[in-house]
């Protein structure tokens, strides 16, 4: 029977085959959005991503473990959902803002399977791997705040909250 130790390589490798699906999408996403601030922190977060990907690497090898072929379906569905709303013909600010939700969905998924995947490095007490896992966490915290900033700084003041308070009235 499986046990606690197998559920962690599986969660592993599962984030593992997400970071690299994530970063075969993000420069698409970067090609379909218009504000500069956004594409610039896309363009960052690629390639923190590709360091995230190298760390779970990493981590594997150190457990004797190799990255499998499991594909994670989640990651899978939000990006399927991302690209759709690159083909719905919005407004350029709207675009903006429906894609940057659908890049905090991915955020908050990573954040919530590094949560788990750092609860299990401390059962394990893995010092080193706890250590790669809290930078990895940490960037999706800031990746979700920067979105959360552009979106109410730059994307939403610009024409969508006019019509937004235009339907409001
Ligand atoms: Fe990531």
């Amino acid at each position: 029977m499986k046990d606690i130790h197998d559920l962690f390589i599986h969660k592993l490798q599962l984030m593992h085959d997400g970071e690299k699906q994530i970063i075969r999408a993000l420069p698409k996403l970067i090609d379909a959005v218009s504000s500069e601030k956004l594409k610039k922190a896309l363009q960052d977060h690629l390639k923190e991503t590709e360091e995230q990907a190298r760390r779970l690497e990493s981590i594997l090898e150190e457990l004797g473990k190799k990255p499998s072929r499991v594909t994670c379906e989640v990651m899978e569905s939000l990006l399927n959902e991302t690209e759709k709303y690159m083909q719905i013909d919005y407004e350029t600010s709207v675009k903006d803002a429906a894609l940057i939700n659908c890049a905090q969905h991915v955020e908050h998924f990573e954040i919530a399977s590094y949560g788990i995947l750092k609860s299990l490095a401390k059962l394990f007490k893995y010092e080193r791997i706890l250590g790669l896992l809290e930078k990895s966490s940490k960037e999706e915290g800031n990746a979700n705040k920067k979105l959360t900033e552009i979106a109410e700084g730059t994307v939403f003041s610009r024409g969508v909250n006019i019509k937004a308070k235009k339907h409001a009235a």
